[in-house]
């Protein structure tokens, strides 16, 4: 089984091929979190865990996914961390969990794709992403490919403090800085409703035709780069920087 997490389709495009790789469906775990559920899984066998990096770690939205639902004890996990630069701690994150779980820990693989935060990063335009995107395929399909086989991923070793720090790190970031009072929308909003859809926590809604924000957010960032209009921005720090549609939407503009 193929699951995954995804702000702006990063996770998912991954997510996707890997498991067509392995002649399944891959499942988007919002379906879970939207309707506040976790899952109660029966099948033996191979489980593939797709998510962002956030801040050194896994999205805690997949995190806390796996930690709530239940599996079958021994069920072969493989993780794939999806990261604009490095995943961090993620692997640490990953083995610790599937310890927990009772799985059997198959490792974990960073794959780089465009970055999507571009509420306090840089982000990159159309041809850039293009060329990340396109880079990223063959590692997809190379751990696709080993996964189907069976093989290992790699399994980094655990550095003593590496789990607390991050840890601390994103408790911190988590509380003070994934906050939605900034978003904004201006009079460029043709109320088509993409950002509410778009959001996995299900926390947007339309209000006289325009988004409003309600305070389940985890910075995914898929509202303020998917809106067709470019017409949400972060207070000032979003201004003037490219929106990341996604990575099949970047592949379409390829010329
Ligand atoms: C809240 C947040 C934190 C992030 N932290 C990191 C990070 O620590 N390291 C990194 O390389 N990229 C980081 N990124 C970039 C994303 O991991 C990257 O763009 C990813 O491919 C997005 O996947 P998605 O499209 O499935 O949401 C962060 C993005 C967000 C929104
Ligand atoms: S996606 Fe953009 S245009 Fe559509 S409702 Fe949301 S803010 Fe308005
Ligand atoms: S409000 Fe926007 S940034 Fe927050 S979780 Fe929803 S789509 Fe992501």
């Amino acid at each position: 089984m193929v699951f995954y997490f995804t702000g702006t389709g990063n996770s998912r495009f991954i997510a996707e091929r890997v498991a067509e790789i392995l002649g399944e469906k891959a499942t988007d775990i919002s379906t879970y979190i939207k309707e506040n559920k976790y899952g109660d899984f029966k099948e033996e066998g191979t489980y593939v865990f797709v998510a962002p990096c956030y801040v050194s770690a896994p999205a805690r939205a997949m995190m806390d996914f796996i930690k709530n639902s239940s599996f079958p004890k021994g069920i072969k996990a493989y993780f794939l961390i999806t990261a604009a630069v490095y995943m961090g701690s993620s692997p640490a994150y990953c083995k610790k969990m599937a310890k927990k779980k009772g799985f059997q820990y198959m490792g974990t693989e960073n794959i780089v794709m465009p970055q999507n935060y571009l509420t306090y990063f840089k982000t990159k335009g159309i041809e850039e992403n293009i060329g990340i995107v396109k880079s990223a395929i063959p590692e997809i399909d190379k751990f696709g490919n080993k996964i189907k086989e069976g093989q290992m991923l790699t399994d980094k070793k655990i550095k003593l403090l590496e789990i607390p720090f991050t840890e601390l790190v994103c408790i911190i970031y988590y509380n003070l800085f994934m906050k939605t009072k900034q978003f904004c929308v201006s009079g460029d909003c043709i109320s088509c409703g993409k950002c509410v859809r778009e959001c996995p926590y299900g926390n947007i809604s339309l209000k006289d035709g325009k988004p409003v924000w309600g305070k389940k957010c985890t910075h995914c960032m898929a509202c303020i780069n998917r809106c067709p209009k470019t017409a949400i921005e972060y207070g000032k720090m979003s201004i003037g920087k490219p929106r990341y549609p996604g990575p099949t939407e970047v592949l379409k503009m390829d010329k």
